[in-house]
């Protein structure tokens, strides 16, 4: 499946003759097909392609061909893609995926303009649907999900930015903020693959409401691991969401229990030793064990819609397995 979702994507991504390289390198360097210096990389570099997984695997569990619904796949990929180039310069961050991200090698103004591209392929991405066969009302409503997607996520970014100026952002505000800016692209990836196969309004939502608890706990599994996840297999910084004082879910729970862990966030610059000082206080109150709580108990929903949309057994067992896999992940 995911074979399909890549030669999907490169398709979409190919680079026009008349344009200089380095724009489609840039880009292609994100996805992991290529080295910064354009050289092409063999496997394994590129990310987890769950979000494409999740579409093609909801459209097979829903009695659809999933072939049919790889233009969405592809056309979540890339949306995802087109978040994280922003993401990594809102967020200060220096590597993804183990490698440095695109503005530390071309610059902001560069990647911001990279990312600018990838969000409007997405779309074309999506509209190759009409070339799979996917009726044009089934494709209109998928673009204008898209882009509903789209802007929940950059007010979940917003929310997500914001908070970090402020030490009484409370759960709803951050379970509002983690549902824009993850969730909703869960979501839809769910919702599309129940839509291309043909599956009624019910039945669609309940595949909605899967993705959307999945990825509630996928981004509180993201906040654990961005705290005491290893590097080496996370491939990106465990100290950068501390640093720039992300009001992530163990931190919340921290500053709401320890006195010593308010004063830390009460100065207005992070002093010596700022990172394992907040991770110990962290660890005192347990706010690793409460978080993981959390994450299975949206899994738990994400699994009890998941058995609402009674989708076939064969396809329902593997995406059950895709969703306690990402509750156990490491990276
Ligand atoms: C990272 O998403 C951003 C979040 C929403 C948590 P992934 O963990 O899916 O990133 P890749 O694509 O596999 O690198
Ligand atoms: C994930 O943001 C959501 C988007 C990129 C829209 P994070 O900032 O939490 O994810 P990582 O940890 O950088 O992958
Ligand atoms: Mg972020
Ligand atoms: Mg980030």
């Amino acid at each position: 499946m995911i074979e399909a979702v890549e030669a999907e994507m490169q398709a979409v991504l190919a680079s026009e003759p008349s344009v200089d390289d380095t724009f489609f390198a840039m880009l292609q360097y994100h996805m992991g097909w290529v080295e910064a210096d354009h050289t092409p990389i063999g496997k394994g570099q590129a990310g987890k392609r769950i979000r494409p997984l999740l579409c093609l695997l909801s459209c097979a569990a829903a009695g659809g061909e999933w072939q049919k619904a790889v233009p969405a796949a592809a056309a979540a990929e890339l949306l995802h893609s087109f978040s994280l180039i922003h993401d990594d310069i809102q967020d200060q961050s220096p590597t993804r995926r183990g490698k440095p991200t695109v503005w530390k090698i071309w610059g902001a103004p560069q990647a911001i303009n990279s990312g600018d591209a990838m969000l409007a392929y997405a779309h074309i991405a999506m509209s190759r649907l009409f070339e799979r066969g996917v009726a044009p009302d089934v494709v209109v409503r998928a673009l204008r999900r898209l882009d509903e997607t789209c802007i929940e996520l950059t007010k979940g970014q917003y929310a997500d930015m914001s908070f970090e100026q402020r030490d009484d952002v409370t759960l709803d505000e951050y379970m509002q903020m983690i549902k824009r800016k993850t969730s909703v692209l869960v979501e839809l990836c769910a919702e599309l693959g129940a839509l291309v196969a043909g599956q009624d309004e019910v039945t669609i939502q309940h595949f909605g409401q899967f993705g959307l608890n999945l990825g509630l706990a996928f981004q509180v599994k993201d906040d654990i691991l961005g705290i005491w996840g290893d590097e080496a297999v996370i491939g990106k910084s465990a100290a950068t969401d501390i640093e720039t004082r992300k009001k992530t879910l163990p931190v919340l729970y921290g500053l709401a229990r320890h006195d010593g862990l308010r004063t830390l966030y009460q100065q207005p610059t992070n002093q010596n030793g700022f990172v394992p000082q907040v991770i110990t206080c962290l660890n005192e109150v347990g706010a690793r064990e409460y978080a993981e709580k959390e994450a299975a108990a949206y899994s738990h929903n994400a699994l009890h819609h998941l058995e609402a949309a009674a989708p076939t057994s064969e396809g329902y067992k593997t995406l059950y397995d895709l969703a306690l896999k990402l509750l156990n992940r490491m990276a």
